[in-house]
């Protein structure tokens, strides 16, 4: 599967280098790519195949999109107004606040996030 997701993405960083001519294989701002290994990094284990906590699935865009049992929790082009925004950006010790355990995300990842969401979170 890691194989599978790597072969994945290194195709998409090819054909976006190749289609803008870039030398550097770093995911274009505001793609699903910038943001698809922080998730896999903070959130899978508990929203992906293995667990889906409330049901909500971090490990693809289109899940992402498709929200918890609870409906959606974020709205394309509006950062500020899903659950998940709210979520990564509360303070250390909130009981809310995603991830539960270890670091908050820098900020550089809720940026990243944030830009996504911006841009109508494509996937
Ligand atoms: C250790 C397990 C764990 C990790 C890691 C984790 N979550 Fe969660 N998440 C939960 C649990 C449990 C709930 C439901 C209870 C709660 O709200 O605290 C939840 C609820 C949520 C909800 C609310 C869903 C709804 O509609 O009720 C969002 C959004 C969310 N998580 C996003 C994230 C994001 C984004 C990350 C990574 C930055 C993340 N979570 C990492 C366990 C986790």
């Amino acid at each position: 599967m890691r194989i599978a997701v790597s072969a994945v993405l290194a195709a998409f960083s090819i054909t976006c280098a190749a289609a803008e001519g870039a030398t550097t294989a770093a995911a274009k701002p505001g793609t699903w790519a910038e943001v698809q290994p922080i998730l896999a990094e903070r959130c899978v284990e508990c929203h992906g195949p293995d667990k889906a906590k409330e049901k909500l699935r971090l490990d693809s865009a289109a899940f992402t999109l498709k929200g918890s049992k609870h409906g959606a929790v974020l709205t394309p082009g509006k950062p500020e107004a899903g659950s998940l925004m709210k979520m990564v950006t509360l303070p250390d010790g909130h009981d809310d606040r995603m991830p539960p355990k270890g670091a908050r995300l820098s900020e550089a990842q809720v940026d990243a996030i944030r830009r996504w969401i911006a841009a109508g979170a494509p996937q």
